[in-house]
């Protein structure tokens, strides 16, 4: 019988997807809830054929090198894989997989969520009873903005984009969207209407929210000049990937009250530390990147990631590919 291919699991994901690579693979299940150090990483992944990684796990040639030549597959626990180098595996011959679809309506329901609790301002509500201030009905006090017939602005108009544009739609919002495709077509289905240009939309947008993946052209894309285009009652979401928004800027924005708001899913650094000095800011509200923090999201994820590790390591072709271009097949060895 044919030895079982040798996978790594960085983290401990949803049982049913565990129950999936352990059936077909020889797994090494690293249980640790922090992620691997990088000489740990280095390290765990010697001789493995398949590895399964979260977004927080830099591969990179380095690590494809540690591995060995019978390295056939990355498999991301995330749609993300901006912490793949993606060409470096191309170059080698390992398919690189991820979980699209799975996170989409969970990404977008957590934006709501975002968009929501910012414009009616829920954090500093809480924290007002929280310290003892709701001492009367006060007609003046946290006051927020109305979401309804408001419009909102996408930046990306992909599949987590047009989900949100749905939402929105129930809303009553006027919801208009900027992609570098540049596609009229796109939003139609869900009543979005295209800008012709960037600043259209910053300019126009009551509510901005960013659904770009991090790539050179996205990285630090909303800096002080992009900002300083938007509405002064702006309110931005984030649910995409932290480095998309220059930190240093966005501080200075709200600070200043250049925009009036922002939601954060993701940040940069991440994790954020808990004196980073957004967090001193009212009218920034952060949570710790939980867009598709759902029981039910995060176990598809784990089953799909898992198919995809176990197709790859067994000599198969990954379901989700992110290079398809890999053509060269490799047998477990
Ligand atoms: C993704 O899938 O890229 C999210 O950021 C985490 O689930």
């Amino acid at each position: 019988m044919q030895a079982k291919p040798k996978v790594l699991v960085t983290r401990v994901i949803p049982e049913d997807g565990l129950r999936v690579v352990s059936d077909a693979c020889d797994a090494v299940i690293r249980k640790d809830d922090l992620p691997p150090s990088r000489d740990e990483l280095l390290n765990l992944v010697r001789g493995m054929n398949g590895i399964l990684a979260l977004l927080s796990d830099r591969i990179d040639g380095e690590v494809m090198d540690a591995a060995g030549e019978q390295l056939a597959v990355i498999s991301n626990y995330a749609v993300g894989f901006d912490n793949i180098d993606v060409a470096a595996a191309t170059e080698r011959g390992i398919f690189v997989a991820n979980t699209p679809g799975m996170v989409t309506e969970s990404t977008a329901d957590l934006t709501f969520a975002l968009l929501l609790a910012a414009a009616r301002r829920i954090g500093e509500g809480i924290d007002y009873i929280r310290t003892g201030r709701w001492i009367a009905f006060k007609p003046m006090e946290l006051l927020g903005k109305d979401v309804h017939h408001a419009t909102l602005g996408i930046i990306g108009l992909g599949s987590i984009g047009l989900e949100v544009a749905k939402r929105a739609r129930g809303f009553d919002m006027d919801v208009i969207y900027y992609d570098h495709r540049m596609r009229a077509e796109l939003g139609r289905p869900v009543g979005a209407v295209m800008c012709d240009s960037f600043d259209e939309l910053l300019s126009r947008s009551d509510f901005i929210t960013i659904h770009a993946p991090l790539t050179d052209a996205t990285r630090g894309l909303i800096n002080a000049e992009v900002l300083s285009k938007m509405k002064k009652t702006a309110i931005l979401v984030n649910a995409s990937r932290g480095p998309v928004v220059d930190t240093d800027a966005l501080y200075d924005a709200l600070q200043s009250g250049r925009i009036a708001y922002a939601a954060l899913d993701v940040t940069d650094p991440e994790p954020l530390p808990a004196d980073h000095k957004l967090m001193e800011l009212p009218n920034c509200l952060i949570v710790p990147h939980v867009g598709s923090a759902s029981v039910e999201t995060r176990t598809k994820m784990a089953v799909l990631a898992a198919e995809n590790l176990v197709a790859g390591a067994t000599g198969g072709v990954p379901r989700h590919l992110v290079n398809p271009e890999v053509s060269k097949r490799r047998q477990p060895g």
